[in-house]
């Protein structure tokens, strides 16, 4: 199979890992950019510098416009509804404990959250600690083997003590999307807030917020091919109203004396401090330029690849780790330590991720001490998939 990427013409980081002989099949852990990105910051940086909300000259409301137009522009993207909040954290996991820190206050002992076996710790943490703070019970909802949460099951744990319920859209172990609206339908019924991590989802298929009923949604830039340091936070407004400011600081304050403050509206009210305001705007030129491709034909291309990636691995007896649907496959090599494998793959220029991929409860759940993961984007190309195959081949007749 010969499949090129159209996409990879865009990467320049990509190009550049070409010409070092090296392979990236690690876009689960962060994606290479866009040249789209990078004129963005260049632009900004050039162009346009200034702090946003506070000043009275020029500079400074462009800056705000561009910044504001972003957010704008953003929420477009996720296909949210205008009235829905779009708060700037800087990243998933600042978005989940900004979201712990700003609910507690709704919550005491005896309360419970439920969250599925499958969690990266950035949804399993902040949640474990608050539980632990203030007596509350922490559900982790069970998976079957192939990775796929039994959602009857799953509807049936919801009570009367149920207050939060954080699901992972899709796994960065385990891969394997699935439909989880009845679930949080189910949830949302019982008055149980309900959040959506989308730091991988987000990826592989543009979020419909009109269409995925939750009350947060969450995912991070640098995965999305935008630059660090900047995640969001979506809220609807009828969830937003349920949180209390967290950090504080400059910018948030409708007034402010020595002993007490009165506090902005979300978003400015969650956003004290300056914020990545070249990455943020870069981050909506980023998604402005995915709007403009074909998401059906990159859906296409990664399909296959996954499917050339999965088959290769079953042809050479390889342990795959449940059943991958989307874009990342987790195994490892019968009787060879995953680090091992990984050290070799990465003398042979092949970049894959290797460890517990911050999912340690998942993977001590399948009593694995560890897992190679193959994770795809857009400008990976059938030549990725050979190359990692070749030196798999290779690591194995050393290892084995
Ligand atoms: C499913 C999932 N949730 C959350 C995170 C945390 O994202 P970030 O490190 O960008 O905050 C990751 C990162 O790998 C992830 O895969």
């Amino acid at each position: 199979m010969s499949l090129p990427s159209p996409w990879r013409q865009f990467f320049p980081g990509i190009l550049a890992l070409d010409t070092q002989q090296q392979v990236w099949l690690d876009s689960a852990a962060t994606a290479q950019k866009p040249q789209a990105m990078i004129d963005s910051l260049c632009q900004h940086y050039k162009n346009t510098v200034a702090n946003v909300h506070r000043a009275q000259h020029q500079p400074g409301e462009r800056a705000t416009r561009s910044f504001e137009a972003a957010r704008k522009d953003i929420k477009h993207w996720l296909q949210a509804d205008p009235q829905d909040v779009l708060i700037f954290t800087k990243g998933t996991t600042e978005s989940i404990n900004l979201l712990c820190q700003a609910l507690a206050h709704h919550l005491q002992a005896g309360d419970e959250i439920l969250i599925s076996a499958y969690e990266h710790h950035a949804n399993l943490l902040p949640w474990q600690q608050l539980a632990k703070n203030l007596n509350l019970t922490l559900t982790v909802l069970p998976m079957e083997p192939t990775g796929h949460l039994d959602i009857e099951y799953a509807i049936a744990q919801l009570s009367t003590r149920s207050r939060i319920l954080a699901i992972s859209a899709l796994s960065n172990v385990i891969g394997h999307s699935q439909n989880l609206q009845p679930l949080l339908n189910a949830a949302q019924k019982q008055g149980v807030w309900t959040l959506v991590d989308g730091a991988q989802a987000a990826v592989h298929q543009r979020p419909n917020l009109q269409l995925l009923d939750c009350d947060f949604y969450v995912c991070s830039s640098h995965k999305l091919y935008g630059p660090d340091g900047v995640g969001i936070l979506l809220a609807r407004e009828r969830s937003v109203r349920a949180l209390r400011p967290w950090q504080f600081g400059g910018e948030m304050v409708r007034h402010c004396g020595y002993h007490n403050a009165e506090f902005l509206p979300a978003p400015l009210g969650f956003e004290p401090g300056t914020p990545s305001i070249a990455n943020i705007i870069a981050f909506a030129a980023t998604l402005n330029w995915l709007k403009t491709l074909d998401i059906h034909a990159i859906a296409q291309h990664e399909a296959t690849l996954h499917k050339a990636v999965l088959d290769g691995l079953r042809a050479r007896d390889m342990q795959i780790i449940g059943s991958p649907n989307c874009a990342l496959v987790s195994f490892n090599a019968p009787n060879v330590h995953h680090a091992d494998l990984a050290l070799l793959l990465g003398e042979q220029g092949i970049a894959v991720r290797a460890g517990h991929h911050c999912a340690m409860p998942l993977l001590q759940h399948l009593n694995l001490a560890g897992a190679l993961r193959v994770s795809l984007a857009m400008y990976n190309n059938s030549n990725d998939i050979d190359q990692f195959f070749n030196a798999l081949d290779q690591s194995l007749e050393i290892l084995q």
